[in-house]
């Protein structure tokens, strides 16, 4: 197998095992495969074809899993898919098949045979449902596989074939339903979260336990436990820009989303709703200012397990506190001082947690990484003038905390 990019600094870190990013047991794939002498990686797709082809006959299958960010107005931008399609035109190898596992709007694959314009390539939406950080796993272990083709059936068939072995759901259909199928199941995700920090912010309102009722709620097996954990709103480089996408292709065909417009609308909200659940616990008013305020920020990757700060909630709700005037320091396990991708005007990036907490007013806790529960909470709320946590996971043991002389205000129950 070899795998193209158009980033050449990235080709010759992969050639040497270096996969750049967190992503459990991948370093160990690659370099078993790299040792093996059965994985390559080169600059350009239209090398890699040719490369391939001289190894060992003509290239069968080929993948498309090129980026599809949002673009204007929230639509997908294209641009990556067209130009590596532009690029392997004329030398894919008579009768292979061109794969799309990007995830791209209802309609790509028709315009991906149009741009090819050759009849013997079979064109084949086959979304990925990977998490980041879990995504070789996800990946060995599907819960389903979703192939689908327009031109040709057949094609799909040779596809669904390559991941027989795994022993998953196959669900063999036409290119528009699978394109459909991945932005229907994230943007179900996403509905699910805005739905659940909906009913967290009722739990406060009523004096109920947001824990209970999701558990309660959970063993109902069409509602089943997972993704019903309430947090600071949902981020990621998937779930907002694929609702943002939906909105866009349901705009095209004239049909007004309003429940997915809603699904962003309160995410958005939660942010806010954060930063206001921030500004109570720590002047004690629900207006009051936060100017010169002090607050230090676990955790600000978009979830646990991922480097990933792309979308990332926590930065969102920095950015509302910081617009509020407040100063920021902050700690993740995956952010070192100093990482370029966060301005450390923006925030005061430490090396551990205790740094981070020094002569802060709140430490505030955003994404649910599992070390946060073993920090020594004694030693933490030394630091901490103002002897507040805000824990928008509801990921510590309040009783620790207690004992420790700290206040913990979480989500969805009572304090
Ligand atoms: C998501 C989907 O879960 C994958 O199935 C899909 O393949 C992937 O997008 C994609 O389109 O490539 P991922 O972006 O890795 O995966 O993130 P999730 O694990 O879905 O988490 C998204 C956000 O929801 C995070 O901010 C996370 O903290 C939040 N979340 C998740 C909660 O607040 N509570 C939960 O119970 C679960």
């Amino acid at each position: 197998m070899i795998c193209a990019d158009v980033d050449g600094a990235k080709i010759e870190r992969l050639n040497a095992g270096d996969i750049g990013i967190r992503e459990d047991g991948l370093a160990e794939l690659v370099a078993e495969g790299l040792a093996a002498g059965r994985l390559s990686f080169v600059v350009g797709a239209a090398a890699a074809l040719k490369e391939l082809d001289a190894e060992g006959g003509p290239v069968e299958v080929v993948f498309l899993c090129v980026p599809t960010p949002m673009g204007v107005g929230g639509v997908a931008d294209l641009s990556a898919v067209e130009a590596v399609v532009e690029e392997t035109r004329d030398v894919l190898p008579l009768g292979c098949v061109v794969v799309n596992k990007s995830t791209v709007p209802v309609g790509t694959a028709d315009h991906t045979a149009e741009l090819l314009g050759r009849d013997d390539v079979g064109v084949v939406s086959n979304p990925e449902f990977l998490r980041e950080g879990s995504a070789v796993h996800d990946f060995l272990h599907p819960d389903r596989i979703v192939v689908g083709s327009n031109s040709s059936p057949e094609a799909a068939e040779r596809v669904a074939a390559l991941y027989a072995r795994l022993g998953a759901p196959t669900v063999l259909t036409d290119a528009a339903s699978a394109e459909l199928i991945k932005y229907a199941a994230n943007c179900f995700l996403a509905m699910k979260l805005s739905y659940v920090n909906a009913i967290a912010e009722l739990c406060e309102r009523l004096d109920a336990d947001i824990a209970d009722v999701t558990e309660g709620m959970g063993y109902d097996k069409r509602i089943g436990q997972s993704f019903l954990s309430p947090g600071p709103g949902w981020g990621g480089s998937c779930l907002p820009k694929d609702t943002h996408a939906l909105l866009q292709v349901a705009d095209a065909a004239d049909f007004e989303f309003r429940l997915l417009r809603a699904t962003i609308d309160t995410n958005t909200r939660q942010f806010q709703r954060i930063v206001d659940k921030i500004r109570l616990a720590v002047t004690g008013k629900r207006t009051g200012p936060l100017s010169r305020k002090r607050i230090a920020l676990l955790g600000l990757t978009f979830k646990a397990g991922t480097d990933d700060v792309r979308d990332s909630p926590a930065l969102a709700v920095a950015a509302l506190l910081r617009g509020a005037g407040a100063r920021l320091t902050g700690f993740d396990p995956q952010i070192p001082p100093g990482d370029p991708r966060i301005d450390h005007s923006f925030i005061d990036v430490h090396a551990d947690p205790y740094a981070a907490a020094v002569g802060v007013d709140a430490v505030v806790i955003l994404t649910e990484w599992p070390e946060f529960r073993t920090v020594d909470w004694q030693r933490m709320a030394a630091s901490v003038g103002g002897r507040i946590v805000v824990d928008t996971r509801n990921l510590l043991d309040r009783d620790v905390l207690r004992r420790a002389g700290l206040t913990c205000v979480g989500i969805g129950r009572s304090s």
